[in-house]
């Protein structure tokens, strides 16, 4: 059976770069794994007072999907030179209750996107430090910050040649880490 590969995208904006690099990843990707983006607009803040037996819905479903995973691949921006906070707000709802996180002994990856020069490079070892602590088993390499990301795409909207190499090395490089 196709290992299952839960993608976060840590912006909610339309026109997301990272949502855009997201897609040409999973296009990229092997077909022996089952790429699915998991939404996590719709999660509420988390709060210890509403995870009581039932808590919210989109919570429970969320957690569902997060613990049925094999793996995950991140994308993210940077806000203010950390991860935005609805992917924080994502991996704290995945890690509780006390004592039932989600997110425990899978494999992780994560690419950055930005149209700065440093490609969130803030935002992507912040995430590690989370999927750390998580017990998320990260790629180390080769690691994937791309900046420019305002030139990412063509205007037919292809993205550019060489950026669409590297993602194919990093793609062929995750499926290798799923499979290890
Ligand atoms: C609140 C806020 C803070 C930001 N801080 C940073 C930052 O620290 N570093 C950076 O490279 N870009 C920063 N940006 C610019 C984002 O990289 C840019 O909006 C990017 O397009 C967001 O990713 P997206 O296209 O996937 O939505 C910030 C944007 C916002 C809205």
């Amino acid at each position: 059976m196709a290992k299952k590969i839960a993608v976060l995208i840590g912006s909610l904006r339309k026109e997301s770069f990272n949502r855009k690099v997201a897609m040409e990843a999973i296009k990229l990707g092997s077909k022996d794994l089952e790429f699915e983006i998991v939404e996590i607009g719709d999660l509420a803040h988390y709060n210890e007072d509403l995870d009581t037996q039932s808590p919210p819905k989109p919570w429970v479903a969320f957690r569902e999907k997060i613990k049925s995973a094999d793996g995950y691949l991140f994308f993210t921006p940077e806000y203010n030179r950390t991860i935005p906070s609805v992917l924080k707000n994502a991996f704290d709802v995945g890690s509780r209750p006390y004592g039932k996180n989600a997110w425990a002994g899978k494999p992780g990856a994560v690419v950055s996107v930005s149209p700065s020069a440093l490609g969130a490079f803030g935002a992507n070892h912040v995430l590690r430090q989370s999927m750390v602590f998580l017990d998320v088993f990260m790629m180390q390499q080769p690691e994937a910050y791309l900046g420019k990301a305002n030139e990412l795409f063509q205007d037919d909207g292809q993205l550019v040649e060489s950026s669409k190499k590297f993602l194919q090395t990093y793609m062929d490089a995750f499926e290798k880490w799923v499979n290890r």
